[in-house]
């Protein structure tokens, strides 16, 4: 068994997904890095280990993810860039969910930026990250039509059902082909 760490800075429904649907890793440990995030509900229910700061040092955050011998991490709705020195010491061991279709609508306003193109199709990517925004190699994608009356809210709803299915698959699947 593989342990994952999850880094939230929002609602946190992907996280919640993550930990229902672990199969192949445990979540040991969460990081959030906003004290207003809705997400610490869903953490602190969890009973998983969760720390809480709003100006995260990533050699300090290594020094814990050793500490609790995390293998992998999970972006989940994470608002701050992960730098070098943490995607050289996880290298291809970090994954993130975004809503679209990458490499369509990279950054942070995605489901607006489909919209307004008068998309028909949108979707969500589960991807690895790398040093540039939203462009890692991407591991599984899901397709989501755009409907006539759409709002940002009622699109991003739909979205986020798929990205919470398919982003707990993608990990289980990557940590098991890794494993053997
Ligand atoms: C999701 O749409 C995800 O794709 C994006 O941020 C949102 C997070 O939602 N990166 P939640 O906090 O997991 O509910």
């Amino acid at each position: 068994m593989k342990n994952l760490a999850i880094f939230f800075s929002g609602n946190g429904s992907n996280m919640q997904a993550l930990i229902n649907a672990s199969e192949q890793f445990k979540v040991e440990l969460l990081i959030c890095n906003n004290v207003e995030a809705k997400g610490i509900v869903i953490a602190e229910n969890s009973g998983i280990e969760l720390i809480i700061a709003t100006n995260i040092n990533e050699q300090d955050i290594y020094e814990k993810l050793v500490e609790k011998k995390i293998d992998y991490i999970a972006l989940a709705g994470y608002n701050k860039l992960i730098k070098s020195f943490l995607l050289e010491k996880y290298n291809k061991k970090i994954f993130n969910i975004h809503p679209s279709l990458l490499p369509l609508y990279r950054g942070k306003d995605a489901v607006a930026q489909a919209l307004a193109n008068n998309a028909r199709i949108t979707g969500c990517t589960a991807h690895l990250i790398n040093e540039e925004i939203d462009k890692g190699i991407i591991l599984a994608q899901a397709m989501i039509p755009i409907l006539n009356n759409d709002t940002i809210e009622t699109l991003h709803k739909r979205i986020l059902k798929q990205e919470q299915i398919i982003y707990a698959k993608t990990i289980n699947k990557y940590v098991k082909q890794e494993e053997h």
